[in-house]
C-alpha cells in the first residue's frame, strides 16, 4: 500500500471503509491461521522499574505503586498452574528491575525450561545487552516481545526521558532477531502527540524490522503518571492498526490485548474480528494482579488463570473462532 492509501484507513472515519478493511484482514489471517486462536499464559513476575516512561502506570518515580517480585519458586507455580491448564507458552513479563540480574533470569529460564522441555519461552523484559540476550536465549528462552512504543524519534523523545533512546531499543529488536528470537514489537495508539504520520512510520517500521508478533493496544492514562490526564487511544483506530499491520505483515503473530479488553468490553473480540490472532490471559498470582497497573482500570485483576482461562474460550467461541492451545509459532 502507498502512504496515501495507509493514511487514508489510519485516520478514516467511514465505518464501511474501515469493516472492508476488517474483513480483508480477517481473509489474510485465515489464509495462515484459519480460526485458530492461540493462548499465551501470561506471567507478570515484577513491577519494579527501573525506568520512568511518561505514560507507564509502574514507572519508577510512581510512589504511589506498591511494589513486588515474584520468586523463582513462584512463578514455576504459575507455570504449574498454566500447564494443568493447558498452556504451551509462557510470557515472562516484569518491568526492568535491577534485582533480575542477568544470573538471576537465566536461573528462572533454565528452571521453566527444565520443567517443559517444550513450551515456549517468551521474555518481555525492556532493553538489554547482546550478551544478556545471549544467555537468556542460551538457557532456553524462544521469543522476546519488546515494542518500538513509536518509530518516530521527536515522539519517541516525547514520551520518554532522556536516558531512553528509540535508536537502542530499534537496535536490541534488531539483536534479538539476529539472536534467533522470535520477536514481538509493537506500539500504543492514542499516545499524547501521536499523528496519523508517526502511525503510518510504525507501520513502515513493522515492514523494515519483520517481527513475528505485532503488539498493539490503545493508550490509556494511567494514575500517578505525566500523562494521568490525557485522554485513551480509541478502540476504532486501535482496530484499523491492527488490520493494516496483519494485511503488511500476514504472518504475524498479533495478539487481542488485554488493553483492547479495558476500554471496551468486547474490545479484545473486536480484535480479532480486525485481524488479531492470539490472547495472553493472565497467570498471575492473584494477590499481585492489581499491583501490575500499567494503566487504569486494568480487567481481569480479580480472577484465579483458570477463571481467565475459561472465559476467554468462552468469548472466543461467540465470535467463531477456535481456541488453539499449541504452542503456535509464527507460520513460515
Ligand atoms: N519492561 C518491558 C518493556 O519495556 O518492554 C515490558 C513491560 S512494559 C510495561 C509492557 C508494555 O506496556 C509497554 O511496551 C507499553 O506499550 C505498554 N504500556 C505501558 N503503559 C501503558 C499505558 N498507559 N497504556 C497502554 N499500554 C501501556
Ligand atoms: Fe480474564 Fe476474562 S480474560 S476474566
Amino acid at each position: 500500500m502507498t502512504d496515501a492509501e495507509l493514511l487514508r484507513y489510519i485516520t478514516t472515519c467511514d465505518p464501511d471503509e474501515a469493516e472492508a478493511l476488517f474483513a480483508e484482514a480477517r481473509k489474510v489471517r485465515a489464509r495462515y491461521y484459519g480460526n485458530a486462536v492461540y493462548f499465551r499464559g501470561l506471567i507478570e513476575f515484577t513491577n519494579y522499574c527501573k525506568n520512568d516512561c511518561f505514560y507507564c502506570g509502574i514507572r519508577a518515580s510512581n510512589k504511589h505503586v506498591e511494589r513486588y517480585r515474584l520468586s523463582v519458586e513462584q512463578i514455576l507455580q504459575c507455570c504449574t498452574v498454566g500447564n494443568m491448564l493447558g498452556y504451551k507458552t509462557f510470557v515472562l513479563q516484569g518491568g526492568e528491575d535491577p534485582f533480575f540480574t542477568d544470573e538471576r533470569i537465566v536461573e528462572i529460564v533454565t528452571a521453566v525450561r527444565r520443567n517443559y522441555p517444550n513450551h515456549a519461552i517468551t521474555l518481555s523484559i525492556g532493553e538489554k545487552e547482546w550478551s544478556s540476550y545471549e544467555l537468556f536465549f542460551e538457557a532456553g528462552a524462544n521469543r522476546y516481545l519488546l515494542r518500538h512504543e513509536t518509530a518516530d524519534e521527536a515522539h519517541y523523545a516525547a514520551l520518554h526521558p532522556a536516558s531512553m533512546s528509540l535508536t537502542h531499543r530499534k537496535q536490541c529488536l534488531f539483536t534479538l532477531k539476529e539472536i534467533g528470537y522470535q520477536v514481538g514489537a509493537g506500539f500504543m495508539v492514542g499516545t499524547p502527540f501521536q499523528t496519523p504520520e508517526t502511525l503510518l512510520e510504525d507501520l513502515r517500521f513493522l515492514e523494515e524490522l519483520k517481527p513475528a508478533m505485532v503488539g498493539i493496544g490503545p493508550f490509556i492514562p494511567a494514575a500517578g503518571t505525566p500523562f494521568s490526564k490525557e485522554a485513551r487511544g480509541s478502540l476504532e483506530q486501535t482496530l484499523r492498526m491492527i488490520a493494516l499491520s496483519r494485511i503488511l505483515l500476514p504472518k504475524a503473530l498479533i495478539p487481542a490485548t488485554t488493553a483492547l479488553g479495558t476500554i471496551s468490553s468486547h474490545g479484545r473480540e473486536r480484535g480479532l474480528m480486525a485481524g488479531a490472532n492470539v490472547v495472553m490471559p493472565n497467570l498471575s498470582p492473584k494477590t499481585v494482579r492489581k499491583l501490575y497497573s500499567l494503566y487504569d482500570n486494568k480487567i481481569c485483576t480479580g480472577d484465579e488463570a483458570a477463571e481467565c482461562r475459561l472465559c476467554m474460550e468462552g468469548r472466543i467461541r461467540t465470535f467463531g473462532f477456535v481456541p488453539d492451545m499449541r504452542r503456535g509459532d509464527a507460520a513460515v
